[in-house]
């Protein structure tokens, strides 16, 4: 090759990486924001409830306490007349209604409490920092976050282990089990397993997220996890799940590894290193 085509080639060369990562850049922005919107409503919503649950816990008093009222009242009247009105106003099946409804709006404001909690450990952005945690505690927030959407394709089935504490930037490993769990749903045709499993030894503490879905070709094992590598219909995948988690997990000086058969499923383990302090940084 002459000096002239051989720097071409490397321009080229260089331009697509540059390409590459740029497009890298804006899909960790996108995520990013994605994350500082989730965790601005939280707070934004996190006032209304508060009180709205509050103001539960004393309508529910007060609707008792009216109830009651209502009855020793109704007992000082005549009864016809007493009876007329409590049917008028079908004050027996209020009785029984009212509770219920007091309940499960409880419940479900209940709900709402735990969603927003787990919106706002989900997207701590502030804490873009290595600290020492139990993985335990993102994969369940997590999960928290897409059970929902991952019911319909998978039953998940968590096998936990007792870990030792990892140094991690929390928010990051989140994203990644996020990728794994969607790539994994993903896998699936219709109905399937997601299995989620932590462990460590000597050197490492891991997660696995296995799926019973499609499987990948031996040869293609490598290729996912450059960045466009895609085999979903367009505008549904760019392609940048798995080299995204990658960077992410060398960054934290781990390994994202794949094991797969076709037609039998795939299973994604994280690594992270089971050290005593944080790593110093690049
Ligand atoms: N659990 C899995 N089972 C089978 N194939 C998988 C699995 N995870 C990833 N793949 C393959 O690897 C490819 C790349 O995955 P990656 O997450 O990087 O991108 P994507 O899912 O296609 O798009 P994006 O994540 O950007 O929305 C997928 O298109 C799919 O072919
Ligand atoms: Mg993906």
């Amino acid at each position: 090759m002459s000096t002239h085509a051989s720097l071409q080639h490397q321009v080229t060369e260089l331009q697509h990486q540059v390409e590459v990562l740029t497009e890298q850049l804006m899909q960790s922005e996108k995520l990013a924001s994605i994350g500082q919107l989730a965790a601005g409503v939280a707070h934004e919503i996190n006032n209304p409830v508060g009180y709205i649950a509050s103001n539960m816990t004393v309508l529910a008093e007060y609707s008792d306490s009216l109830i009651r009222l209502v009855r020793i009242l109704s007992q000082r009247l005549n009864n016809d007349e007493a009876q007329s009105l409590l049917q008028q106003f079908d004050f027996a099946y209020l009785c029984d209604d009212l509770p219920k409804l007091v309940k499960e709006s409880e419940e479900g404001l209940q709900r709402v409490i735990g969603i927003i909690r787990d919106l706002k450990d989900f997207s701590h952005l502030e804490d873009a920092e290595f600290v020492l945690t139990d993985l335990h505690l993102g994969i369940q927030s997590t999960l928290n976050i897409v059970a929902n959407e991952l019911k319909y394709k998978a039953e998940v089935v968590c096998q936990f282990s007792q870990l030792p504490p990892v140094y991690c930037i929390p928010s990051q490993l989140n994203q990644v089990l996020l990728n794994l769990l969607v790539n994994a749903a993903q896998a699936i045709a219709q109905q399937g397993t997601i299995t989620i499993s932590t462990g460590f030894d000597a050197q490492w503490v891991w997660f696995s997220v296995a799926d019973t879905g499609s499987g990948i070709a031996a040869d293609k094992l490598e290729q996912i996890f450059q960045p466009f590598y895609t085999t979903k219909p367009k505008g549904q995948g760019t392609g940048l799940g798995l080299a995204l988690s990658r960077s992410i997990i060398e960054r934290h000086k781990g390994i994202l590894d794949v094991v797969s058969e076709v037609g039998k499923g795939s299973c994604f383990t994280v690594k992270l290193p089971r050290i005593a302090k944080s790593p110093e940084p690049d």
